[in-house]
């Protein structure tokens, strides 16, 4: 059993070894460990998960505003493949947030692809982020190997890290139901190579809240099926933009599961800013 430790990384070492990881996950370096450097010392916090005292993923973020607020933007987490689904990735949030509220910070945000499923379940099932904007093309032509050429879309999440709501979710664990009579805002049908597609999608819907079903293996899609890759960038797009523009926003997820099937789904809710449009439409995608 290897023997696992979170710290706040501090040295040159470190810092290099942070660059490797950016090469090994991304195949691109997006910060250098000069940068990394002073913003360990002058703002923000670089924190690293050992394994048997091998660095196997960091966490780089960076003092920044938001609304008003001071913030932590967790600009980079990296967990190296061989070490994924072990909880590095949790127990990297949960150093960081003692850190960040120690330090009288009250919100984490950063960005994650609304279509990478890992992603959503630490960013909001397990940790209890809110996805509050989405934003088409984020980075632009980014330079890494996990987009393979897609629009490099993103959900804004926003880690309320001092609120009671992320303090209660994260002492519970597992408990991600479906809730039946939810409407599900896209039906999906078995394509090819076990990928879904999109059947038909329902703009307009006005529930309090809707479910957003995404594809478990969207990494699996893109080497694969890239045009079916592209095609659901354009069609959950459409949907996320449809539905946060009418004050929804992604408060809950849902990971595959016996319960779900082994699918997966976006529980979107409105926050009543807008009211929703009363039509009912429906838009056949196939
Ligand atoms: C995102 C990342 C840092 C997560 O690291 P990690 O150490 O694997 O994360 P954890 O083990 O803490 O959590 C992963 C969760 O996803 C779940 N998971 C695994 N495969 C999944 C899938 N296909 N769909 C949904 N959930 C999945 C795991 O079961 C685990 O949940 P659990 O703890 O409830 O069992 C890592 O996957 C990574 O480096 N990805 C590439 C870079 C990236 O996307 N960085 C983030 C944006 S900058």
């Amino acid at each position: 059993m290897e023997r696992i430790s979170i710290r706040p990384l501090m040295s040159l070492e470190d810092f290099r070894e942070c660059e490797r990881i950016q090469l090994e996950v991304w195949g691109a370096l997006g910060e250098a460990s000069e940068v990394l450097s002073v913003t360990a010392k002058y703002g923000g916090a670089v924190i690293g998960a050992f394994a048997s005292g091998k660095l196997a993923g960091f966490i780089y973020a960076f003092s920044a505003r938001r609304r008003g607020q001071w913030i932590h933007w967790s600009h980079q987490m990296a967990v190296r493949p061989s070490h994924r689904d072990r909880g590095l990735g949790f127990r990297m949030k949960m150093v960081h947030r003692r850190m960040a509220l120690a330090a009288g910070i009250r919100s984490i945000c950063w960005t994650f692809d609304p279509l990478e499923s890992r992603n959503a379940t630490i960013n909001i099932a397990r940790l209890g982020g809110r996805a509050e904007e989405y934003v088409v093309n984020c980075y632009g032509n980014f330079a890494s190997r996990i987009e393979r050429g897609l629009p490099t879309d993103r959900f804004v999440v926003n880690w309320r890290i001092g609120s009671a709501e992320v303090a209660r979710r994260l002492t519970r664990s597992g408990e991600h139901r479906l809730r039946p009579h939810t409407p599900v805002v896209n039906e999906v049908r078995a394509g090819r190579n076990g990928f879904i597609v999109n059947r038909r999608i329902h703009l307009g819907l006005g529930a309090r809240r809707l479910l957003v079903e995404i594809p478990a293996n969207t990494d699996e899609m893109r080497a694969k099926a890239i045009v079916l890759a592209r095609r659901w960038r354009k069609e959950s797009r459409r949907i996320f933009r449809h539905y946060f523009s009418r004050g929804y926003q992604a408060v809950e997820f849902l990971p595959p599961s016996r319960d779900t099937g082994g699918r997966c789904f976006y529980v979107l809710q409105r926050n009543a800013v807008r009211p929703p449009d009363a039509r009912e439409t429906a838009v056949r995608t196939s």
